[in-house]
């Protein structure tokens, strides 16, 4: 709603004030900073019969550093929802690039002019309120600029007028330039624009660059534009001990830098619109619900997926990869899922096997074994064809013509199997024909997912390229990644050499080094240029369609690049690190934000991808990849092996941090859950569970799993403790649930972690699912359930509360009501003395047909011991059902607040139950029998 009798008269004297002083400085030179364009001023007005708001700017002075100013732009503004406002700002004469429609789908903006003369004309003196959801829109006319409020607290979110005294640059729209900058209050703690190995942490840094543009160039590199382009931010703000947090996000995937300067965020763009997005949230877990139901939920995982992978690049023939799974089992260490690299392939070529060494009909017979065990198995796809006449995947994209293009002929580059073409999944026919490879692979083998990689897109050359002559280019290993094509590089285009230059590779190469020639042309006349990020989404869409018709199962899909939206098809893991202290260090604020970017199925390759690590860095590193969402094991052909039974101790390691995921898998598949309808991070910040505890905003070093799990892992060399921050409230340790660390304002514990140990604690208030793990997660998933409660240590009041989500986890949907599924919630007080645990169940059926039961409950914090016949079970003493066993144990804490520093409570163990958990029961007892 437009409302002019919000205006104030006042304001508008300010404004004008304003112009003028803008005008009339504008004059003097050497103002920080320099301005590249005087701006535009808004020459008219109007509301939208759907509620929109459209405004005409004008160029205040033209001027040619990297182009000519587009003289008139299109602003269009809305509210879509109650907590999310659309600001698109386009060209008002021609249409321009814009991440497409169909890849994202979202509200199109009117029609460039259409709307004219059929709405309600603004006067444009005024400077307005326009508001109607929970985020309000102002803007000033000359020279323009808009700011948007959250109505709850009136927090200015996003500001880009300038003034004197703060000069910000001025708006500015050429066709390879964009540039907009907003302030911000220096307190604003900001999250996200990746994908990019922060050394700081995960909390952006002044000055530390942003550049966005998918690159394959390994995550080592720090503060570098690398696989993925998500221009998105959260940003996180206290203002008088309440927390608000909101999300803004640039819809764009042209190439950009991003410069956040602490009190100011400047966005420098090479092309595309300017399509903002402004998410209200207040809270954390809001903000990314409100984002992921824009974006896409994230892909619902099947079961496996959260077991253990081992993978690497040289297994060279199919017995080490049967040797492999063997050494897990008898090591017993979990594993779940095999993978290869392009090993498998024939000459590195996609959706082929290689005769020699991966024999099809040995390979069928490996598969049915681990199949039947409930093991599942992974290989890689590139996007790249190998050029050759006799294979047919290539023969068929020629004969479809799906491939990108240069100068009318399909762009040729250099991957692993030599000399490629680059498949176009703009173009629905690419669609049809790789929907058709995928089937025909799935024929020859069946594997249970799929993992695209080097979809930057990588290239190992760089230009237009040739075959050369006579000579035979080396495919796969060794120097297969040295270009052996003939190229030239191209700078006769705009779109190969624009005007202002991205930090590409943080190296500031050319945009078009190592990947697609920028001129290259998608489906449709679609630039490279333009599309160059959004490769990675479009294959992932593409191979989500191809899966989704398989078996009629839960597709999975491993994509290195992503975009805005990839969470909804793929899972991703960080890429090529190295196995160094540092970035396991680094793994944890990459996963964080992929969690915030709505991919919330990340990991990094444990142990590292290359080169070797230490034993003690492989100890640590499984103690920490155990809690990753998406875990697995991976290594560089030319590392050692480093499958985690290669050394004693870290098998020791392996089977203690993986054996522990092993029983919180239920719980892990909650949150997946939670996670496909909610968009909350299944790995995440300590400040989603306690947004108003400052000292955490920064905390890159511990997560939680869901909303209670803290993981506080060891990260440096030689270190048996670990420091580690604890918000307020009672912690209970996960692996000796007698251990407590009783925190009333948030402190430091120094905690021991000697190689074997990682440290988990369970939040307070919390009824968290276990069962009793295994090896592979189908036996797992089989085995009873217990429930460990948790309440704030000996306090007389407490609540707690948890969930339980059960589905047919190969069911290509994950929801409530299609038979399929149960979702239990669980309760439990203790108020007076007496004590209740509870269960309520949603659509009973699936978890009743699969029997499953909780056998043991587990309570902790309580003041007093408890006698078995006090407890109730339903209603009748827990002492007539056979198998009970009541027990009372003391807790010790570690509790400074007290007297000496040690104080006690008391765990309840009742075990031997065998309550349906697609039954509600409920547990009772009151306490004070015994002390
Ligand atoms: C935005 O910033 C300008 C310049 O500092 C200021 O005059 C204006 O009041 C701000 N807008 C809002 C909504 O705070
Ligand atoms: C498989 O590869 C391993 C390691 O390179 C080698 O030792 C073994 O002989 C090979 N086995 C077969 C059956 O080719
Ligand atoms: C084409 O593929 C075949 C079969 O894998 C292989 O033998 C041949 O060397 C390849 N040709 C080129 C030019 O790579
Ligand atoms: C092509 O461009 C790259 C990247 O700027 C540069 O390193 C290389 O020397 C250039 N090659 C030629 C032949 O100019
Ligand atoms: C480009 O990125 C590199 C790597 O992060 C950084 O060191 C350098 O300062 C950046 N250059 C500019 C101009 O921002």
């Amino acid at each position: 709603m437009f409302s002019s009798t919000s205006l104030s008269l006042s304001f508008l004297a300010l404004l004008l004030c304003f112009s003028a002083v803008a005008e009339s400085s504008s004059s003097k030179s050497n103002k920080p900073p320099a301005k590249i364009g005087q701006g535009y001023r808004l020459i008219a007005a109007e509301e939208t019969p759907d509620g929109g708001l459209i405004g005409h700017l004008q160029v205040k002075q033209k001027n040619n550093v990297y182009g000519p100013d587009i003289p008139y732009l299109q602003l269009f503004v809305k509210h879509e929802t109650d907590n999310r406002l659309r600001v698109h700002i386009t060209d008002a004469d021609k249409q321009r690039w814009e991440v497409p429609y169909n890849l994202l789908p979202r509200e199109s903006p009117p029609a460039l002019k259409q709307t004219i003369g059929r709405s309600r004309k603004i006067p444009i003196t005024e400077s307005s309120e326009y508001s109607g959801s929970q985020l309000i829109f102002s803007f000033k006319a000359d020279p323009f600029g808009f700011a948007v409020k959250r109505k709850s607290d009136g927090q200015v979110l996003f500001n880009t007028s300038s003034d004197e005294s703060d000069p910000l640059g001025e708006l500015v729209f050429k066709d390879q330039y964009l540039e907009i900058s907003t302030r911000l209050p220096k307190d604003a703690s900001l999250y996200g624009l990746g994908e990019n190995t922060q050394p700081h942490g995960i909390k952006l840094y002044p000055n530390d660059p942003y550049t966005l543009y998918t690159t394959d160039i390994s995550a080592i590199n720090l503060n570098a534009d690398l696989y993925g382009s998500h221009p998105v931010y959260m940003d996180l703000r206290n203002v008088g001990g309440e927390a608000y947090a909101h999300a803004v996000l640039l819809l764009n995937s042209n190439g950009m830098d991003v410069f956040y300067r602490g009190t100011s965020l400047t966005y420098k763009v090479i092309g595309g619109v300017f399509d903002f997005y402004f998410f209200a949230g207040p809270t954390p877990l809001g903000v990314v619900d409100q984002y992921t139901s824009f974006i896409g939920r994230p892909a619902p995982m099947p079961y496996w997926a959260l077991g253990f992978h081992q993978c690497r690049w040289g297994y060279h023939n199919l017995s080490v990869v049967e040797d492999v799974v063997e050494s897990y089992k008898k090591a017993q260490i979990p594993l779940d899922v095999i993978w290869n690299d392009d090993d498998h392939m024939d000459g590195h070529k996609d959706f082929t096997l290689n005769p020699t060494n991966y024999p099809r009909p040995k390979l069928l017979a490996f598969l049915e074994k681990i199949h039947s065990l409930g093991m599942k198995y992974i290989v890689i796809i590139d996007p790249g064809i190998g050029v050759n006449s006799t294979y047919g995947v290539y023969q068929r994209g020629i004969a479809n013509d799906v491939f990108i293009k240069y100068e009318g002929e399909p762009f040729l580059a250099q991957v692993w199997p030599g000399p490629v073409y680059f498949p176009d999944f703009l173009n629905p026919k690419t669609v049809s024909w790789w929907g058709d490879e995928i089937h025909r692979f799935h024929e020859l083998v069946p594997v249970d997912g799929l993992w695209i990689d080097m979809n930057e897109a990588s290239n190992f050359c760089s230009g237009k390229c040739k075959i050369p002559k006579g000579k035979q280019c080396p495919s796969g290993t060794g120097p297969g990644w040295i270009c052996c094509l003939d190229c030239k590089n191209i700078t006769k285009t705009r779109w190969d050499d624009p005007p202002y230059k991205i930090n590409a590779s943080g190296l500031q190469v050319p945009i078009g080094y190592k990947t697609i020639a920028t001129s290259a042309v998608h489906y449709n006349g679609v630039l490279e240029y333009d599309a160059h990020s959004i490769y990675g989404f479009s294959q992932s869409v593409a191979t989500h369609k191809a899966l989704q018709g398989l078996e009629g199962k839960r597709p999975f899909i491993l994509s290195r690049s992503t975009y805005v939206g990839s969470g909804k098809y793929a899972a991703h893991w960080t890429g090529d690190n190295k196995g160094t202290w540092e970035d396991l260090k680094y793994s944890i604020s990459t996963m964080l934000n992929f969690g915030i970017f709505g991919v919330p199925m990340v990991g990094s390759d444990i142990c590292g991808f290359y080169p070797a690590p230490t034993e003690e860095l492989c100890n640590r590193w499984i103690e920490v990849g155990a809690f990753y969402p998406f875990s697995r094991d991976h290594a560089n052909y030319y590392s050692p092996r480093q499958e985690l039974y290669q050394w004693d101790s870290v098998a020791q390691s392996a089977r203690n941090a993986l054996g522990m995921r092993y029983k919180l898998l239920p719980y892990l598949y909650t949150l997946n859950y939670e996670a496909h309808v909610s968009g909350a991070p299944i790995a995440r910040p300590l400040f989603f569970s306690f947004p108003t505890y400052t000292e955490c905003y920064g905390l890159s070093t511990q997560f939680l799993l869901g909303s209670s799990l803290l993981i506080s892992p060891v990260l440096e060399q030689g270190k048996t403790e670990v420091k580690a921050l604890f918000p307020p409230g009672s912690w209970y340790s996960l692996f000796d649930m007698t251990q407590t660390i009783v925190s009333k304002g948030g402190k430091y514990v120094m905690l021991d972690a000697p190689l074997h140990v990682v440290n988990v604690h369970l939040y307070q208030n919390t009824i968290l699912p276990m069962q009793q793990g295994g090896l592979i997660s189908k036996e797992a998933r089989k085995t009873p359930f217990s429930l460990v409660v948790t309440f704030p240590a000996g306090e007389s009041e407490g609540k707690a509360q948890g969930n339980l989500f059960l589905d047919d986890d190969e069911l290509p949907e994950m929801k409530l009501g299609n038979g399929k599924s149960t979702y239990v919630d669980f309760y439990a007080t203790v108020s007076g003395g007496s004590v209740k645990i509870w269960s309520e169940v949603q659509e009973a059926k699936f978890a009743l047909d699969n029997a499953w039961i909780v056998e043991k409950v587990t309570v902790l914090g309580l003041g007093r011991r408890v006698d078995a016949s006090a407890v109730e079970i339903d209603g009748k003493p827990a002492t007539g059902v056979s198998g009970v066993e009541v027990s009372s144990a003391e807790q010790v804490h570690f509790d400074d607040d007290k007297d000496g520093g040690k104080s006690t409570s008391v765990m309840v163990e009742v075990k031997g139950l065998s309550l349906l958990v697609g039954k509600k029961f409920e547990l009772a007892w009151n306490m004070g029998i015994k002390n």
